[in-house]
């Protein structure tokens, strides 16, 4: 089939390049050239970088660039009079009061409506992989019918990609929603994912709104399970008990999903936009949106345990070092968006402290986000995890990159000044801490001095 996405972000990308792994001709579109030249660039193997760093990405569209069935434009026209379908995936960023800001998604509405009047094209299928709103469809079928005459069909078709592993999520997805109030455009789409059946993934037919309700209930699902989970693994931390050990007994009840190990809270960015969003939809409905707002506040505080546990331990921070492991709100990415790392790094600065961070992907994305930041150049990026360590007074793990997960303990103690760690995903056992003479203190268990 004809397919165009329309984004080139994390989920256009990813998706428009699964897609046309399964045989669908795919046309990918974006407003901004320098990214699609990059793209072209990139196919036509002039360069080997690409707009964002994904695990299995680069093989995806290289391979299916070659085979043809993979093209990337800034024009719209280019290929929509014959798309089955056309795919919206642009982003829908917070805006300042937390509501998800549509004026993105609202302009290519309004562009497809425009171009597919002009084309004179019969019958256009749109499909939305964006987050949006609940009730958002009812914004795109008004705006495509201000600017065509022509006949359409509205389908709300969220993405369950998660960065870090998005490719493999989109190759295997756990589940596909359609969500559509017509026959023929559900025909259409059952067709596009046909190539799926094979691999045994559910698919799920609903109405539009139920689609768009399904993405946020699920994000929001797997928020609320991560703050109840660090409030369970800050008790645990205070009474002596091991939230790692708990954890598992309370997976084996199989109704509890896995989103239950302890962290410095959770970042990226949907989670706390979607959920922020949802508040928002309960408010607009008239319903009680407490517990969400419980959620995110929880989640806010547990943004600060890290910074607060370093800061309380040297009382004074002023002359004193901290290496830092990890930025990323999650291992496989070079995304900072919302990470735990930043109020850390944040505190860490404005306490007078210098700090030497190591991530093995985002180095790039911090410095961004602190550059002359209160004034102070008080950040050094490094390398290699060790140089990290040279002359530091505490290591503070952020991110559980796979590389920290087991490390030479030996050579950890041999250039920190003091053999003390702060580790925030919980990925060192005491038992390993206690062998190797260090001062610990986690999440999740009891601290070790
Ligand atoms: C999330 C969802 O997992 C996807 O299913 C969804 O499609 C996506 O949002 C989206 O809306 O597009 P993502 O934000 O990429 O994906 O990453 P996650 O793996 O869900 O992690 C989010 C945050 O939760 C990370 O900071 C992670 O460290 C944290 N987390 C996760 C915990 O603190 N504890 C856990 O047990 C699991």
């Amino acid at each position: 089939m004809k397919l165009i996405v329309i984004g080139t972000g994390y989920v256009g990308l990813c998706q428009g390049a699964a897609f046309s792994d399964v045989g669908h001709d795919v046309t990918c579109v974006d407003i901004i050239e320098e990214k699609v030249k990059m793209l072209n660039n990139f196919s036509k193997g002039i360069s080997n970088q690409l707009p964002i760093f994904e695990p299995g990405l680069p093989d995806l569209i290289k391979k299916n660039c070659e085979a043809g069935r993979l093209k990337f434009t800034t024009s719209l026209k280019d290929g929509i009079k014959n798309a089955d379908v056309v795919f919206i995936a642009v982003g829908t960023p917070p805006n300042e009061e937390g509501k998800a800001d549509l004026t993105a998604l609202k302009k290519v509405c309004e562009s497809i409506g425009k171009t597919i009047e002009e084309l004179g094209k019969e019958y256009t299928v749109v499909a939305t992989k964006s987050t949006v709103p609940v009730n958002t469809h009812k914004v795109v079928i008004e705006i495509l019918s201000q600017n065509t005459t022509k006949q359409f069909s509205v389908v709300s078709n969220p993405e369950f990609l998660a960065q870090g592993r998005a490719v493999k999520d989109c190759i295997k997805p756990s589940r596909i929603v359609i969500g559509t109030n017509d026959e023929k455009s559900k025909d259409i789409m059952m067709n596009v994912y046909k190539p799926y059946e094979r691999q045994s993934i559910p698919i799920y037919l609903m109405s539009n709104v139920d689609a768009e309700l399904h993405k946020y209930a699920a994000n929001s699902y797997l928020a609320a399970q991560i703050s109840l989970t660090n409030n369970f693994a800050n008790l645990a931390r205070t009474i002596g008990a091991d939230w790692n050990k708990v954890k598992k007994a309370v997976l084996a009840d199989v109704r509890v999903g896995d989103f239950v190990h302890s962290s410095p809270g959770f970042g990226g960015s949907c989670f706390e936009k979607d959920v922020e969003e949802f508040t928002h939809s309960f408010e607009k409905y008239g319903c009680d949106n407490s517990l969400l707002k419980e959620v995110l506040r929880q989640n806010r505080l547990q943004k600060q345990v890290m910074g607060k546990k370093v800061k309380d331990y040297f009382g004074n921070l002023n002359g004193k070092t901290i290496a830092v492991w990890g930025l990323s709100f999650k291992p496989e990415t070079d995304d900072m968006r919302c990470s735990p790392s930043i109020p850390l790094l944040k505190t860490l600065v404005k306490e007078g402290a210098r700090v030497k961070a190591f991530d093995p992907a985002a180095n790039e994305e911090s410095k961004k986000i602190f550059v002359n930041f209160e004034g102070k150049d008080s950040i050094e990026y490094v390398h290699d995890k060790y140089d990290a360590l040279e002359g530091a007074d505490a290591l503070v793990l952020m991110t559980e990159w796979r590389e920290f997960r087991t490390p030479d303990f030996k050579l950890i103690k041999q250039k920190l000044n003091r053999p003390l760690i702060f580790d925030g995903r919980d990925i060192y056992t005491s038992q390993e801490i206690k062998e190797n003479g260090f001062e610990y203190s986690s999440i999740g268990k009891p601290d070790i001095k």
